[in-house]
């Protein structure tokens, strides 16, 4: 049974990436996710041999871009090549930005993180031009806050961080033997109050020690595929 389940949703995660290869055009720059679902995004841009340079948001995307064939490269080489207009500073440096998420609300308020990666995700999220999310049909949630929220936090400030997210009426749960990218910890928290996703993300940021939280809210997605049943659509 779970079996069945679980490759159902696999046919679902690579039914909402090949959508959205649909949406890519050969001279663009890319920002890839990083997760289960956006690797067969990464994957089908190999197969398909696009010609375009790519930004991970993590280890493993870079690495799975680059045995896919993929030209990869970072934000800062992309910044040397200039922007697209004066003054662009954000969303000019990549033109999409594919990735999938851990729950989305129905007004496209994110959690993601599930994967450790939020805090560069949200970095080339906020980069990009254009931010399509991929998930399959047990990512949609009609109020955000199920998935414990993941925070990344510099290991110095563990325990201020965690007394000040009890403050706030979170149980904080340590993530084991992770640490990010960036050389941080994960705290994974539930119980927190997410009437207001885009106060709460502002809220949990002005932590110090926090470096960043999965909360996509201030940076939404323009456009959220969602699958079900293998087949895709725009939500
Ligand atoms: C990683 C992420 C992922 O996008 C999120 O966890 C969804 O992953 P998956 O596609 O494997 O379900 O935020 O940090």
């Amino acid at each position: 049974m779970a079996k069945s389940k679980g490759k159902s949703q696999e046919a679902d995660k690579k039914a909402a990436a090949l959508m959205a290869v649909r949406e890519v055009k050969g001279g663009m720059k890319l920002g890839l996710g990083t997760g289960s679902t956006v690797k067969y995004f990464i994957e089908e841009l190999g197969r398909k041999k696009f010609p375009g340079l790519v930004v991970p948001s993590s280890k493993a995307s870079e690495d799975l871009a680059k045995k896919s064939g993929l030209k990869v490269t970072t934000l800062d080489e992309v910044a040397k090549m200039g922007f697209k207009k004066a003054g662009d500073m954000g969303g000019g440096l990549i033109d999409l930005y594919v990735d999938g998420a851990d729950e989305v609300d129905r007004t496209y308020n994110l959690i993601k993180g599930g994967g450790g990666a939020l805090t560069r995700e949200k970095v080339v999220a906020s980069a990009s031009t254009e931010f399509v999310c991929i998930v399959d049909e047990s990512k949609a949630v009609a109020k955000l806050g199920k998935f414990p929220l993941p925070v990344e936090v510099l290991p110095f400030a563990k325990a201020f961080v965690t007394s000040e997210l009890e403050e706030l009426g979170g149980k904080v749960v340590e993530r084991k033997k992770f640490t990010t990218d960036n050389g941080n910890i994960i705290l994974d928290v539930t119980g927190l109050d997410f009437s207001d996703p885009l106060q709460l993300e502002t809220e949990l940021n002005n932590i110090a020690g926090v470096v960043e939280n999965g909360i996509f809210a201030v940076r939404q997605p323009e456009r959220v595929i969602i699958s079900k049943k293998g087949k895709a659509q725009y939500m």
